[in-house]
């Protein structure tokens, strides 16, 4: 099929053009002719407009715009285009947003999605037009996001792949992928180890617990900020519940010590950060494992490194991409995951599914710390 010829009509752009005349004037001449781009095939049915989520600076919420006037990015020969129908919502969000990671403007936010492929550079191999995919990615709060289709944290789904699949892996890819790495690579959880899982009601949280609880057979101490999140977590697996809207993270510690005869955790997998780590350093055991993978209260403040020698504690500030980077990495633990998935042994609770143009809504609720799980974007078709 040969592709058509896309026609943008400037006057219907430019005055409302919510992006910067720069990027305007990039994407407008590559979207001019698409005849001319190296499509190898393509749906009849890409728009030349899409509705994103995009911000133009940093802030708090209310820097988040939704538009239905965004130019659809065209593909290069290498490079597939995908109409996604879910995405995941994470955390990392806000710390682009914040500007605590450098960000450039425009910026779409999305790390993960899942969707079909609707075009296909002259270069690439292993799609078909049809095939649906969940992918970590970027830039997929949106309708439609050009994929590398070399990039190795794709998963090609085939035709078959139901709705429910595609929203069940588009909640899942990064939450469950950094459970699942972490607790194997940043400190290889052993049965009957003591653990402490930090926001253990967030998305990463109840991951954790069933795989440290459930899977291996481990003990898992929650933090968690009230009774009915403590609850959530108890229900996937934690086993100790301590509330940090009752106690102090100090108190927190004195407990953890308490529940472990004086010897301490294990491991920490702490995602709080900055309001949490002093405890982490108090209540890890003689030669256990300090896992920091968060900046939910703030960044950590720097470490002497002398203060880990009173009892011999390795330290992780881990992040999930540098566990799934080769193509056999991602491989292997996507496969794990959504086996575990598919066979239910690892239930991905989904808290709410919000339509994309109320991401604003969606993240004001996750920073008030009132979700327990994972919040879902159903992207407009
Ligand atoms: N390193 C990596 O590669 C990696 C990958 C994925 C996620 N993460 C991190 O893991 C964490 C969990 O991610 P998620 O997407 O599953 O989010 P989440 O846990 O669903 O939400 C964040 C939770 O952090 C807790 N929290 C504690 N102090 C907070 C504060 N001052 N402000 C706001 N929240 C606070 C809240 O739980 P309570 O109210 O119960 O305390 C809140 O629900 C995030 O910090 C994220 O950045 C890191």
């Amino acid at each position: 099929m040969s592709a058509p010829v896309i026609k943008v009509t400037i006057s219907s752009v430019l005055p409302f053009s919510p992006i910067s005349s720069f990027t305007w004037r990039i994407s407008r001449a590559l979207s001019f002719n698409l005849a001319k781009a190296p499509i190898r095939k393509m749906t009849t049915n890409v728009p030349e407009k899409q509705a994103v989520i995009y911000y133009q600076q940093n802030g708090g919420p209310d820097v988040l715009k939704y538009t239905f006037d965004y130019p659809v990015p065209t593909i290069t020969a290498n490079e597939i285009l995908v109409k996604n129908k879910y995405a995941g919502v994470n955390y990392i969000e806000t710390y682009f947003r914040k500007g605590i990671y450098p960000t450039t403007f425009p910026f779409i936010p999305g790390r993960e999605a899942a969707g079909e492929v609707v075009a296909i550079g002259k270069d690439v191999a292993n799609y078909n037009i049809g095939d649906k995919v969940a992918y970590i990615g970027t830039k997929n709060f949106a309708q439609f996001t050009t994929l590398d289709s070399k990039k190795t944290t794709i998963i090609n789904l085939g035709k078959d792949a139901s709705d429910e699949q595609l929203k069940l892996y588009a909640a899942s890819l990064i939450q469950g992928l950094t459970a699942l790495t972490f607790i194997d690579e940043a400190y290889k959880v052993k049965e009957d180890d003591f653990i402490l899982v930090t926001a253990a009601a967030g998305g990463v949280g109840l991951i954790l617990d069933q795989l440290i609880g459930k899977i291996r057979g481990g003990h898992v101490i929650a933090v968690a900020s009230s009774d009915e999140k403590l609850a959530k977590a108890k229900e996937n697996g934690a086993e100790f519940l301590l509330n940090s809207s009752k106690l102090s993270y100090d108190e927190i510690a004195d407990e953890i010590l308490k529940i472990t005869h004086g010897k301490g955790v294990q491991a920490t997998f702490d995602s709080v950060g900055k309001d949490t780590f002093e405890m982490d350093l108090k209540v890890v055991a003689r030669k256990g494992t300090i896992v920091s993978f968060g900046n939910a209260s703030g960044t950590v403040e720097p470490l002497l490194i002398n203060r880990l020698s009173p009892k011999n504690v390795k330290v992780l500030r881990p992040q999930l991409y540098g566990y799934i980077s080769e193509a056999d990495e991602f491989k292997y633990y996507s496969k794990s995951l959504f086996d575990l998935i598919d066979s239910g042994k690892l239930k991905i609770d989904i808290y709410k599914v919000y339509p994309l143009k109320e991401y604003k809504e969606a993240t004001i609720e996750m920073e008030a710390r009132k979700t327990t799980g994972k919040i879902v974007l159903e992207i407009p078709q």
